[in-house]
């Protein structure tokens, strides 16, 4: 048999190695210099007042909704169909996250099921840029604006995606990013949070450090002091300068690797577009989309087998895969504590039953294309009705 496909793999040359022994010699190894130039170019690239380096994504969503002072008695709405992180954060600080449906084209935030869903107590909308195609944000802004409710966007998959020719970080009051190891760029673990608000932004810097008011970087240096106040109860989201080791260049390639994996979106389409047994991803004319994933649906009344059957015989063909996600909504905990159904969310029901994303990153490469698209047609063509 060839090679095993993985799901995904991280894109790492010299220049990234380089960097990370050069910050081990440094002496130091936290929150440091390297952060600095990477919050700058990762600001200057976005075209933000503010750029924050956390640990995570999760994180910076958790600081935002923090830094709004959101807790008890406040309800916040996002999208089911996302990672737990996005609705899990709202929990923690003792708010109530309220799920809402998707739209058929992009998987993303319904705007008019968002507006259903708003009640007295609703502080903030949470859209979630799913696969790395920007949502509706002038509805949603819209929506927001006439409501008074902040929008916090999590862009975990959405790095250099852009909404009708805007970048995605300055639209919506704050913004967080993810470079976990599978994101479409990567610093092992570690997150930004960007916003064009300066209040915003000077909280979420507070937060991240334990609430100190100054850096433990200042303190440490020469130019620091030993003194320090603790002005909020804060947390421990910093980033590491050896995570940002890896983030300095990682920017430098971000470009070429959108490019690479919008490339690979067009062979899929190629290849696959023929079937009717499966539903490829679409893009809306008013985006940028950055193709974090390439999730096709399987249609249950043409074939023969199931997701999860489709899924195996991929794995017996070489071929790694994933599903983004399994609805927020169905998981036990969500399930139990809101009494969600399944005929509250009919288009990410719909959408979820066939959901099966295709391994899509640069180091894949045309032939890696190639392979996975055969593999998909071979397993159609055996198990059609
Ligand atoms: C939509 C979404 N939001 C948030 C996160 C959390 O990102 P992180 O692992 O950086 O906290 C993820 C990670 O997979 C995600 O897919």
């Amino acid at each position: 048999m060839e090679d095993f496909i993985p799901y995904c793999l991280p894109t790492l040359d010299e220049s990234e190695i380089d960097e990370v022994v050069d910050t081990l010699r440094s002496g130091w190894l936290t929150t440091g210099p390297k952060v600095t130039r990477f919050e700058e170019t990762f600001r200057n690239y976005v075209g933000t007042e503010h750029a924050a380096a956390v640990n995570s994504c999760t994180a910076g969503l958790h600081l935002s909704l923090a830094a709004l002072d959101i807790g008890p008695g406040d309800e916040v709405i996002t999208t089911t169909l996302t990672f737990c992180a996005t609705a899990n954060v709202a929990v923690h600080l003792g708010a109530t996250p309220v799920l809402a449906d998707i739209c058929l084209d992009d998987y993303n935030l319904d705007p008019a099921d968002v507006e259903r869903r708003i009640t007295p107590k609703t502080r903030a909308i949470m859209p979630v840029h799913y696969a790395g195609q920007p949502c509706r944000m002038d509805e949603l802004m819209e929506i927001a604006e006439r409501h008074n409710l902040a929008v916090i966007e999590d862009a975990a998959h959405a790095v250099g995606a852009e909404y009708k020719g805007k970048s995605i970080g300055g639209i919506g009051h704050t913004t967080s990013f993810s470079f976990y190891a599978t994101k479409n760029m990567t610093t092992g673990e570690g997150g930004m949070v960007t916003t064009n608000d300066a209040e915003l932004a000077n909280k979420i810097r507070l937060l991240t450090l334990h609430g100190m008011s100054h850096d433990a970087w200042d303190r440490y240096t020469d130019k620091g002091s030993w003194y320090y106040e603790v002005l909020a109860p804060g947390y421990k989201y910093n980033m590491m300068d050896i995570q940002a080791a890896l983030g300095i260049h990682q920017m430098e390639k971000l470009e070429s690797f959108i490019e690479e994996r919008k490339h690979q979106a067009e062979l899929y389409q190629r290849y696959l577009g023929d079937l009717e047994e499966i539903i490829l991803p679409a893009t809306r004319p008013d985006v940028r989309h950055v193709w974090h994933l390439y999730p096709i649906r399987v249609v249950a009344d043409r074939l023969e087998i199931d997701r999860s059957e489709f899924i195996e015989a991929l794995r017996e063909r070489g071929i790694g895969t994933s599903v983004h996600f399994i609805p927020v909504h169905k998981h036990p905990w969500y399930r139990e504590h809101y009494g969600y159904q399944p005929t509250d969310f009919p288009n990410a029901e719909a959408v979820y039953e066939g959901l099966i994303s295709l391994p899509l990153y640069p180091r894949l490469g045309e032939d890696g294309v190639g392979r996975v698209a055969e593999a998909v047609r071979d397993v159609v063509r055996r198990n059609r009705r």
